[in-house]
């Protein structure tokens, strides 16, 4: 078989590392790929942002399987475009995809099938906020209705600045282009759960669970990223509870999207907030999280392929998933500056002796090779991921690892998991 991946960032490197481990795989293809991802697959150019310019690459390759790594393709309708031309593709639907791309949409459809979410408004004009806003009490969460790679949404402490944040995204201060729409919410509190899960448009399969840090500061201060770490362990989710999402959240999301035909085929990723009322939706994400992913795919012990193509056959129903028990870590080691400005171009040193530590992979997210020499080339670098018996055991590793790996500037949180850790989570 011959496997193609769009993308360029540590989910993919996980994903082609995933099937190039298929005895079913003979080839891998990724593109536009990155500077770790060369190592496992033959990378070709492609523009990400431009349907026309995948389509090219997809139809030149003519793969047995493709796999869509990031959002912004499945928004611009990627999936169907290359079913159009007869390709096997896993992911959603540019409709399906809306789940993620518009949040109004997403806010909406909750309602209308009663997945428990937090109280909003959607609003389209800035008079709307004014008046909507009323009806919040700070903290109040701002969001733009569109994909924002992480900065669409803005937590405010009054009623004043919620309406300054609104405005600013209607009027494209905040995000370069001006909003058509913003979702006004109610500030929700609790730890936050990435319950990722496969579907065929039917059948829904649940991932192993995972916790994500999204703010780039030890203890979770300062700006949100787009992730800075993740841990995963079967303890973190009781098998009642992972029950009551499936059957309240997951699965209602599945069959009222196919009852209102848009099918959602791909993953569906429910970010959620486990609050004192039981879990709600933060937001839905319609493809692998960045970095659950590369801490997840280490723990699968089924062949990723299989399962994908039993997504994209409508035969999820006949799939179970082997986990390797456990846990596993991934800690992303970030550019000095990011998630603001940062340069790029650094050569990255000790790749080769983290690579020896036992149960641990480097998954590369922002590097490109230059010549024989792997330089930074993003504000996320590297995730470095590691399995164990424990928790502990993945952390260690994990840790291990990246003190082996230097670059100018490296960053990277030394907290990741310690929550869960302490017995505070
Ligand atoms: P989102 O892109 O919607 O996942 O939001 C990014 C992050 O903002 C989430 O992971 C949460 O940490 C935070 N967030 C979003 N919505 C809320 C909310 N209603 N209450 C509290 N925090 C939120
Ligand atoms: N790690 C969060 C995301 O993938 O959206």
């Amino acid at each position: 078989m011959k496997v193609l991946i769009f993308g360029a960032g540590g989910r993919e490197h996980a994903l082609a590392w995933a099937v190039k481990r298929s005895p079913r795989v003979t080839e891998v293809v990724c593109a536009p790929g990155n500077g770790g991802i060369a190592q496992v697959a033959r990378c070709v150019s492609a523009d990400l942002k431009d349907v026309q310019s995948m389509l090219r690459v997809a139809l030149a390759e003519r793969p047995d399987l493709t796999i869509i790594g990031p959002e912004l393709p499945l928004s611009l309708g990627i999936v169907d475009a290359l079913e159009a031309e007869g390709l096997r593709v896993f992911g959603p639907s540019r409709q399906a995809a809306m789940l993620e791309s518009s949040k109004a949409f997403a806010k909406q459809f909750m309602k209308r099938h009663q997945i428990p979410t937090a109280a909003y408004a959607v609003c389209t004009t800035a008079a709307e906020v004014d008046k909507s806003i009323e009806l919040f009490h700070p903290p109040i969460v701002v969001k733009a209705d569109g994909l924002a790679a992480g900065k669409g949404v803005i937590l405010c402490d009054s009623r004043t600045t919620a309406a300054e944040a609104a405005h600013g995204l209607f009027n494209g201060t905040l995000l370069g282009a001006a909003e058509q729409q913003i979702v006004l919410e109610e500030f929700l509190v609790g730890e936050e759960l990435s319950f990722m899960c496969l579907s065929d448009g039917k059948t829904v399969l649940p991932l192993a669970p995972a916790q994500d840090h999204k703010r780039i500061g030890e203890g979770d201060t300062g700006p949100n990223t787009g992730g800075m770490g993740v841990y995963s362990t079967d303890s973190m989710l009781e098998p009642a509870m992972r029950e009551w999402i499936m059957h309240h959240i997951a699965q209602p999301t599945v069959t009222a999207m196919a009852e209102e035909g848009t099918p959602f085929k791909g993953v569906l990723y429910c970010g959620l907030m486990m609050t004192p009322r039981g879990p709600e939706v933060l937001e839905f994400n319609a493809r692998f999280g960045d970095p659950e992913t590369q801490a997840v795919l280490l723990r699968l012990e089924s062949d990723l392929v299989d399962v994908l193509e039993a997504c994209v056959d409508g035969r999820l129903h006949e799939v179970e998933l082997q986990w390797k028990p456990g846990a596993s870590a991934c800690v992303i080691a970030s550019s000095s500056g990011y998630p603001g400005s940062y340069k790029t171009g650094f050569p990255i040193s000790g790749l080769g002796i983290a690579a020896q530590v036992e149960n641990t992979q480097v998954f590369h997210s922002g590097t490109a090779q230059l010549g024989s020499q792997i330089v930074t080339n993003g504000g996320r670098v590297l995730g470095v991921t590691a399995t164990g018996d424990s928790l502990h055991h993945a952390l260690d590793r994990a840790y291990k690892a990246m003190s082996d790996i230097h670059f100018e500037g490296i960053y990277y949180r030394s907290d990741i998991g310690h929550r869960a850790l302490s017995g505070k989570k």
